[in-house]
């Protein structure tokens, strides 16, 4: 009862060529990837040097509360150095997730591009989809980095000029290592912005940092106490990280970059020896996160057609080409960034889920409190306010003042989306809306307010003081703080 051969032929090259999902379905295989899952526009965006370009994915906001014309875009980078941002895509923030065949994708009920369309990068050069065109092209330093975000950027918004994409408010966002991109490209948006006529310049108004590594010098000394007091390690043990962290803070200092980055990574690799954790980057797991699914989908020639990636490119999840290329710039500073953001009032999230010990609440806290800032005093004194999830739960606290706002993420490590999603969906669109506890206008309001307000206030440590005691030293107040 077969058809005749040409019929098959025929219909085999018709749906093949054109929709490649369709011919997976009509032939009752699993569909690869759902129409549904696409996004809005995908591809690459050309950067210099000459023929580079980075790949990109953009997910147009499902459910916005903004007239189209002002609706927020996100743009999500991922840490590494060199992780792909199709991880958070794919696990952590997007609209759909691989399930763990790796062959098939999920719905995230706790999507970003809910409220706000959603960008995702992949860069440094060399990273995921991105291909350097030569090895000589992956970038060595966030300078070049930022440039060709920046880049990136317009090109994105050459795509398609009535969109009015370069009108809408933008926010940086992303995790880990992107604790570097975000600020380096935050700062030399604004500052490309005043040399730019107005027709070309980036809609900048916040950035928001996950776990991030930002001012490593402060952050590489405070494994030794978190771990200490979480019962992890003992007294003998803890000299012994902090005898490695000093290392790491001495090379630091006498800028031997590459020397202070091995430094630090024997910190880690002790910490991991010791604790014997299957992660760092969450105490409580018994399993590292499970992204390996994530890099079988997108081998995949059908997802790799449906994404508009190069068929001849091997997805990595985190590429060693660039994370060699970058090790020099491991341990240097972002802080003057940062600092350079706040000052121009572009507001600026930090947020980490508790449970990381590789960037997690104490090492923030450890940069945040030497910030150069007018607005600092008045933001350390300010309350942590309690918050919940709108059905009761525990989803963290919240502290701002200004322009800054610190977020602690309950029931979450490394990767926060990916560990509460809930918390997560509800923080970012409070804090790029403006409201509830992240709200812009008065501090805090709802349960959290005033549950907050009966806890009587709670000295904040400052990482100058932190510093300054040394790795060696009894940190006073973190310990009076953490004993409590
Ligand atoms: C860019 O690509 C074109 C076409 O493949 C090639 O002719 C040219 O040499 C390339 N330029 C550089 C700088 O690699
Ligand atoms: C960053 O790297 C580029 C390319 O290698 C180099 O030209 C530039 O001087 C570097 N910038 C800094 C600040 O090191
Ligand atoms: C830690 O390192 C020691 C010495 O190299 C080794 O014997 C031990 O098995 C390691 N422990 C773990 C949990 O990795």
């Amino acid at each position: 009862m077969a058809p005749p051969l040409p019929l098959v032929v025929l219909v085999f090259l018709a749906v093949t060529t054109v929709v490649p999902h369709s011919a997976a379905a009509s032939a009752g295989a699993p569909v690869v990837f759902p129409k549904e899952a696409t996004p809005t526009k995908s591809g690459y965006l050309p950067i210099p040097p000459a023929n580079a370009s980075l790949f990109f994915a953009f997910y147009e906001a499902t459910d916005p509360v903004t007239p189209p014309a002002s609706t927020p875009l996100l743009l999500w980078l991922q840490g590494g150095p060199g992780c792909s941002s199709l991880v958070g895509n794919f696990f952590e923030l997007g609209p759909y997730f691989v399930n763990p065949d790796g062959e098939t994708l999920s719905r995230n009920p706790f999507a970003w591009n809910r409220r706000f369309g959603l960008l995702f990068i992949d860069s440094p050069l060399g990273t995921g989809f991105s291909a350097a065109p030569s090895p000589a092209d992956i970038p060595t330093n966030q300078s070049v980095i930022a440039a060709h975000i920046l880049a990136a950027l317009q090109s994105f918004y050459a795509l398609d000029p009535t969109l009015g994409l370069r009108a809408r408010p933008l926010f940086l966002t992303g995790e880990s290592y992107a604790g570097k991109y975000v600020p380096a490209a935050g700062a030399h948006i604004l500052d490309a912005n005043a040399a730019l006529p107005e027709a070309q310049r980036v809609n900048l108004r916040g950035v928001a940092i996950g776990n991030g590594l930002t001012h490593p010098v402060a952050q590489v000394a405070t494994h030794a106490d978190s771990v200490y007091f979480l019962g992890l390690v003992n007294a003998r043990q803890r000299r012994e990280l902090e005898s490695l962290q000093s290392e790491a803070v001495s090379l630091t200092r006498a800028e031997r970059w590459a020397a202070a980055a091995d430094a630090r990574g024997r910190v880690l690799s002790r910490l991991q020896n010791m604790t014997g954790l299957a992660t760092l980057y969450d105490y409580a797991k018994q399993r590292a996160y499970a992204t390996d699914a994530v890099g079988t989908f997108l081998n995949r020639a059908e997802a790799k057609s449906a994404l508009g990636a190069r068929g001849d490119v091997a997805w990595a999840e985190c590429s060693d080409a660039v994370f060699e290329a970058m090790h020099g710039d491991v341990m240097r500073s972002v802080r003057p960034q940062v600092e350079s953001l706040l000052r121009r009032a572009t507001r600026v999230l930090l947020y980490q889920g508790v449970r990381d010990l590789r960037d997690g609440v104490v090492s923030t806290e450890a940069w945040l409190a030497g910030v150069r800032w007018d607005g600092l005093r008045a933001f350390l004194d300010a309350q942590r306010a309690v918050w919940r999830t709108g059905d009761g739960e525990l989803a963290g606290y919240v502290q701002r003042s200004g322009a800054l706002a610190h977020v602690v993420v309950y029931g979450a490590g490394h990767l926060v989306p990916a560990d509460n999603g809930r918390a997560a969906q509800e923080m970012i669109e409070g804090w790029v809306l403006g409201t509830g506890l992240f709200g812009s206008g008065s501090q805090g309001g709802g349960n959290g307010r005033r549950r907050a307000s009966l806890m009587p206030p709670v000295a904040a440590v400052s990482a100058v003081e932190y510093e300054q005691a040394g790795p060696n030293a009894k940190c006073v107040a973190q310990c009076r703080i953490l004993l409590r």
